[in-house]
């Protein structure tokens, strides 16, 4: 590999998910929500992407940044 493709693997955010598309694109309809809240993941390291399963803390504590969820809570009637 080139130092070129090493040094844009490193600075991906996205390391491992859905490396086969072009772009990543996941979309909600807000009225389909059928939970009160729901987290979806935008630090790149879920294990159930696209939604959030906690794995952010383990990444902002190994490297300092301050990531979290993208929150879809559902709006009272
Ligand atoms: Fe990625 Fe929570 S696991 S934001």
């Amino acid at each position: 590999r080139s130092l070129v493709a090493v040094r844009a693997e490193a600075q991906a955010i996205n390391p491992e998910i859905r490396k086969t598309e072009e772009k990543v694109v996941d979309s909600v309809m807000v009225a389909e929500l059928s939970k009160p809240l729901t987290a979806y993941c935008r630090c790149w390291r879920s294990g159930t992407f696209p939604l959030c399963d906690g794995s952010h803390v383990k990444h902002n504590k190994a490297t300092g940044d301050n990531v979290g969820p993208l929150l879809l809570k559902k709006q009272k009637e």
